[in-house]
């Protein structure tokens, strides 16, 4: 696919096909459709939902849309049409070829997004592979293409053919190549996260629908220069910073990649690969745009796609690690909605904030540091003095709340410590 050019003056279309059953009803696709297009820079100059009653293998909308649609791009001046669905590469090239001006479609877009914000090897590598996959079906479909339009005979050993053998050929290679690198680079990231998961702190994972506000509010808490935009997706791979919350000296706080629905299935691997940290998290935060009108939908696609990896039991919607509901953008509810959800969210487990300004960012550590303290339980060590290094420990993760000399032992001198600890503490203490 060829380089979306930024600032393209664009045409947003969102298709509402009749027979399909979509979780957000159409306004909001068509406003998540020019997110969308945003993200890769473009000037939308129109965007329209178009309903559709009845598909048309060779163009997907109806003639007299398509010929509103060219309408539209003549009058707007547009060089670009965004199509939020899918477009089977026949239709894709048919529309080109009536609209004369490039037509993407939603895999495009979401690939575009991808392979622009990709930040990490592992990133860049899933998106290239999934950038050639999208590229290969077209590669094959367009063959087809190519030969109707010599009449639909002599296909065989035709230039069109060699040439797409090719490039075929050639993209099978390379995504072999890519494959491989993959795997060094994901035994890589398990020993990484082995490592990270023998160290003493606890990990606080930050998931949310797109645009939710997670990167607002992980700077809120670290400090960090994370982007933060107005953009979807500006996070595509997990970023970490040790933050302090009250009882709890230092915790891993991880921002993840932002949800989305409809995500089109050559994404899917990148998309699960990135959020593999959040499965061995100690509490999940699901930070919610409680401003926008499609949240509940959008909790539902977060909450699938937390049982998909696992974390959720999809039969009984338990969950085998915490989760904490941050209800963000508090500032831009109407007075009597910010009331009815304060009562509502003391009630459940969920804190109100507003990331943007900081209010309930207290709140929120308050309850965080809470749920990781009280599974802490309290033991009582003796200890030789001479045994520094577990002293130290102990007085370094744990939260000493007594000390005292306990006389002599075989050893010299001991020490009597009641210390308050969690049980992931307890387990690594009893491994020194
Ligand atoms: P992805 O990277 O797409 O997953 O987004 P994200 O969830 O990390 O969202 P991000 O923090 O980038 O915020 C998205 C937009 O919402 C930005 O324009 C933020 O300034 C805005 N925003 C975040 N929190 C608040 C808030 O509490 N109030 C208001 N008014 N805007 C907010």
């Amino acid at each position: 696919m060829d380089e979306v050019t930024r600032g393209a003056r664009s045409l947003v279309l969102c298709p509402d096909i009749r027979s399909f059953r979509y979780d957000l009803d159409a306004k909001d696709r068509l406003a998540e459709a020019e997110g969308l297009a945003l993200a890769i820079g473009v000037e939308i100059e129109h965007s329209t939902v178009l309903p559709i009653r009845q598909m048309q293998p060779n163009t997907l909308f109806g003639s007299g849309q398509v010929e509103n649609i060219k309408i539209w791009c003549e009058q707007y001046e547009c060089e670009l049409v965004i199509v939020d669905g899918a477009l089977s590469p026949i239709q894709q090239r048919n529309l080109e070829d009536r609209l004369k001006r490039k037509v993407i479609d939603r895999t495009g877009l979401i690939l575009e997004i991808f392979g622009e914000r990709a930040a990490t090897a592992e990133g860049r590598l899933q998106v290239e592979l999934a950038h050639l996959d999208y590229q290969q079906s077209r590669l094959v479909r367009s063959w087809t293409h190519l030969e109707r339009q010599r009449g639909g005979f002599g296909f065989l050993g035709g230039p069109g053919e060699t040439q797409i053998e090719a490039d075929r050929r050639m993209i099978r290679q390379r995504m072999g190549r890519l494959r491989r690198e993959l795997e060094q680079v994901r035994k890589t990231r398990t020993l990484h996260r082995e490592r990270r998961g023998r160290a003493p702190w606890p990990v606080i994972a930050l998931v949310g629908y797109t645009n939710a506000g997670k990167s607002t509010l992980f700077n809120r808490l670290t400090g960090a220069e994370v982007m933060a935009e107005d953009l979807l997706f500006a996070t595509l791979d997990p970023t970490m910073r040790a933050i302090s919350l009250p009882g709890v000296e230092k915790a891993i706080l991880s921002d993840t990649v932002g949800f989305i629905s409809d995500l089109p299935t050559q994404l899917v691997a990148a998309f699960r690969a990135t959020l593999e940290e959040v499965t061995g998290a100690d509490i999940i935060c699901h930070v919610r745009d409680m401003a926008n009108p499609a949240h509940a939908a959008q909790k539902k696609q977060v909450m699938e796609v937390l049982a998909d990896l696992g974390v959720i039991d999809g039969a009984t919607g338990t969950s085998d690690i915490p989760i904490l509901e941050v209800w963000n953008k508090a500032d831009l509810l109407d007075p009597d909605r910010l009331e009815a959800l304060k009562e509502a969210a003391s009630a459940q487990e969920a804190v109100l904030v507003s990331a943007a300004l900081g209010d309930g960012i207290d709140d929120f550590a308050e309850k965080t540091g809470q749920m990781l303290t009280t599974k802490a339980s309290e033991v009582t060590v003796t200890l030789p003095v001479s045994d520094g290094r577990r002293i130290a420990w102990l007085h370094a993760h744990g939260d000493v709340l007594e000390e005292e000399d306990a006389g002599e032992g075989e050893q010299g001198p001991l020490r009597r410590l009641t210390v308050r600890l969690n049980p992931k503490e307890l387990g690594q203490y009893s491994t020194l």
